[in-house]
């Protein structure tokens, strides 16, 4: 049965150029989009750039140029980019069109005709000079903590301490060095918690997310009530207008996955088709690929709004993982932060996207790309086991004509002869088991099980051209053309299961065989008799000059980019913690914080609580003689004994609290979400008990 099918990748943000972390979402997509057009579905893969924010008007103003040339420049860049990777989009829009314009109108009505939308104050710092309102990565000044000078909007660098940037002494706007001010706003929300029971069905249900995401999902947000989201920001913003609420503009996050839809229109208009068949008929499946840091929009706020709005939710969103570098982030000091134009310039785009293909699986997680792995994978796959089998058979009969299939059959029944292994399938007589097993993995995005798949049957036939030595066979050019078809055509069978991921391999194969791949079932069909055109080169292995050129012009780029703030932050700290628990909107005031008397204190006894699955009973002692009793829920992951003689970090001042077991007099500092993840804090080697902590 033919499939309709959109598929969707994540916007790119048009204030940036695309670098390899992105490339895996956009190659990953569009081996699955390439796979289902093979498969012979109608399938559109949907993207388009990301436009609006406050960063790309802050940019555009430095620059000195409209948001719109800038946009138009980025866009120009990053789908040059794309099709050096041969990523190919049916459409590739822009979140700043007209269309986009509309269908927010419309969505948004929805939205608020289902009662879900409310308006709120909200307090933000305010440029008076650059009139706009402070992101707070737009605020420096002087730490209120440790005084220190010229500190980050929330964030101490010195002292490692977090704030409010109304909290820093001193506080300038990096956009025009004015005193922000602090300014109320109404922003309207969308109360997300009215559809709860939707979400938390449809997240569940098995059916439309990995486990581990649903899974993630459950414990994080659904068990709890769903936080309005903020959807205006007040000017200045780059963005669209909200007509009910002149004045204000949409939250870019609003705007942009309803560009995913917008984007789906270009298309309809420019090929004659309806919009409705692609969003809202239950013909049509969607499918979105993203990276897990937006899985909360995908899975959480965009279903509620495709719901509220009658349009199809996803068939499934596949979330990926990050891209690491020999182990690491991606780091602009070590060259590792490649641009995709910076490696196109010294790599083949085919060895990426092979690579890419070879760890990808149906799971979230990271993927690493180690530099040396990525040249032993190339080298022996690509070059050493699949265009091996073209370039040793190829050359005998360049010019000349594949065989007749009676050549092969008379051949292949001699007595004592090795049969050859075609006939409808790999190796695998009258049957395509091993084409319906990669198809399924492909299917279902377990890309690496079927590249080692189609690299065992590459394993296969080398074996088998290696038996023949058609390079022996000079004295018998019957036989030596006959070994040489059944070898091109064990080659062009492992180009067809290579075809999504490697198209430039297959426009290669069809100039050496005079043939065409545009189906799955192509891996059936037998070639005799045809013409091969004469072996040109398909292939190199990869060059470590290149390698290393590429990362010396990465750090280079890096030096140049005078205008680059962006922090090099090399240790793979992902968002899933502080997306956990978010951290509270209410502010502590300095006199709030300095309430709280944290002191250093020793564990001097420690003991299980009759009667408590959670508790242990800790005497801390503050130096002297002065003791506190606290009960700590902390019985999942320590033992009494280990933790006698410990420092930790207790509040020492909290009203006593009289419990089931006796008195509690503080509390013991520890974080984490709980269970078999609760880690106490400890002081540095020095402190003493009884020292305050500030
Ligand atoms: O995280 C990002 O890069 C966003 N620009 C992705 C947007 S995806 C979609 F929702 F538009
Ligand atoms: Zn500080």
């Amino acid at each position: 049965m033919t499939r309709r099918i959109l598929v969707t990748a994540a916007l790119p943000y048009a204030n940036g150029p695309i670098h390899i972390g992105h490339l895996v979402e956009y190659i990953q997509t569009d081996i699955w989009v390439r796979f289902q057009k093979l498969r012979g579905h109608r399938c559109l893969y949907i993207c388009a750039d990301d436009t609006h924010g406050t960063a790309i008007m802050i940019r555009a103003r430095q620059e000195g140029r409209s948001e719109e040339e800038l946009i138009a420049d980025m866009r120009e860049q990053h789908v040059n980019d794309f099709a050096k990777f041969d990523v190919e989009f049916d459409n590739y829009g822009s979140t700043h069109s007209d269309e986009n314009r509309e269908l927010c109108a419309q969505i948004w009505k929805s939205v608020t005709d289902a009662g879900l939308v409310v308006e709120k104050p909200v307090e933000q710092l305010y440029d008076p000079e650059a009139q706009t309102y402070l992101a707070d990565r737009f605020v420096k000044g002087t730490c209120p903590n440790c005084k220190k000078p010229d500190q980050n909007g929330d964030h101490c660098e010195n002292c490692l301490s977090n704030y409010t940037p109304k909290e820093l002494i001193d506080p300038k706007s990096t956009l025009s060095g004015a005193t922000p001010e602090l300014r109320e706003a109404p922003h309207r929300f969308i109360q997300l918690e009215q559809l709860h029971e939707f979400l938390h069905e449809w997240t569940q249900s098995g059916e439309h997310l990995q486990t581990e995401i649903a899974n993630y999902l459950k414990g994080h947000f659904l068990g709890d009530e769903l936080r309005d989201w903020d959807v205006t920001r007040p000017p200045a913003y780059f963005g669209f207008e909200v007509p009910d609420f002149p004045g204000n503009y949409w939250y870019v996050w609003f705007d942009a996955p309803i560009g995913y839809i917008a984007s789906t229109q270009q298309w309809c208009k420019a090929n004659g088709e309806s919009l409705d068949d692609w969003w809202r008929s239950p013909d049509c499946e969607v499918h979105h690929f993203i990276g897990k840091d937006i899985t909360y929009f995908h899975t959480l706020f965009w279903p509620g709004i495709l719901k509220t709005a009658g349009l199809s939710l996803p068939e499934k969103v596949h979330i990926h993982g990050f891209l690491t570098v020999d182990g690491e982030k991606m780091s602009k000091s070590k060259g590792t932060f490649i641009q995709a134009s910076t490696y196109a310039d010294h790599l083949n785009p085919s060895y990426l996207r092979y690579f890419f293909a070879s760890k990808l699986s149906a799971k979230v997680d990271d993927l690493d790309l180690n530099l040396d792995e990525f040249k032993a994978k190339v080298d022996s796959d690509l070059v050493g086991k699949v265009v091996n089998i073209a370039s040793r058979c190829a050359k005998f009969v360049a010019n000349d004509q594949l065989c007749p299939q009676d050549d092969l059959t008379v051949w292949g029944e001699q007595e004592g002869q090795p049969s050859i292994p075609l006939d409808g399938g790999i190796f695998d007589r009258n049957s395509m088991t091993q084409a319906d097993a990669i198809a399924r993995m492909y299917e279902e995005c377990d890309y690496s099980g079927a590249m080692r798949r189609i690299m065992m049957l590459a394993d296969e036939a080398n074996r088998w051209v290696e038996e023949q030595a058609p390079w022996k066979l000079k004295h018998d050019r019957r036989q030596q053309i006959a070994v040489c078809t059944a070898g091109l055509n064990l080659f062009r069978q492992l180009v067809v299961f290579l075809a999504p991921v490697l198209p430039r391999l297959v426009e290669q194969t069809e100039k050496l065989l005079a043939c065409k791949i545009t189906s799955w079932d192509d891996a059936k069909v037998e070639l005799y008799g045809t013409r091969v055109a004469k072996y040109e080169h398909m292939m190199k292995r990869v060059d470590p000059q290149q390698v290393e050129k590429m990362i010396e012009d990465t750090k280079e780029a890096q030096a140049d980019d005078a205008s680059s703030d962006a922090v090099d932050n090399p240790y793979n700290d992902g968002p899933e913690a502080l997306a956990a628990e978010p951290m509270s909107g209410d502010e502590c005031t300095f006199d709030d914080f300095m309430k709280v008397d944290m002191r250093v204190a020793r564990v001097v006894a420690a003991n299980h609580v009759e009667g408590a699955d959670k508790l242990l009973q800790l005497t801390l002692s503050l130096g002297g003689d002065e003791t506190r009793n606290v009960f700590a829920g902390i019985k999942s992951v320590y033992d009494p004994e280990q933790l006698v003689g410990r420092l930790v970090i207790c509040c020492a001042n909290l009203a006593p609290r009289k419990m089931r077991f006796g008195l509690s007099e503080g509390m013991v500092l520890a974080s984490g979400p709980g269970g078999k993840d609760i880690f106490l804090l400890n002081p540095d080697d020095g402190a003493k008990p009884g020292m305050r902590v500030h």
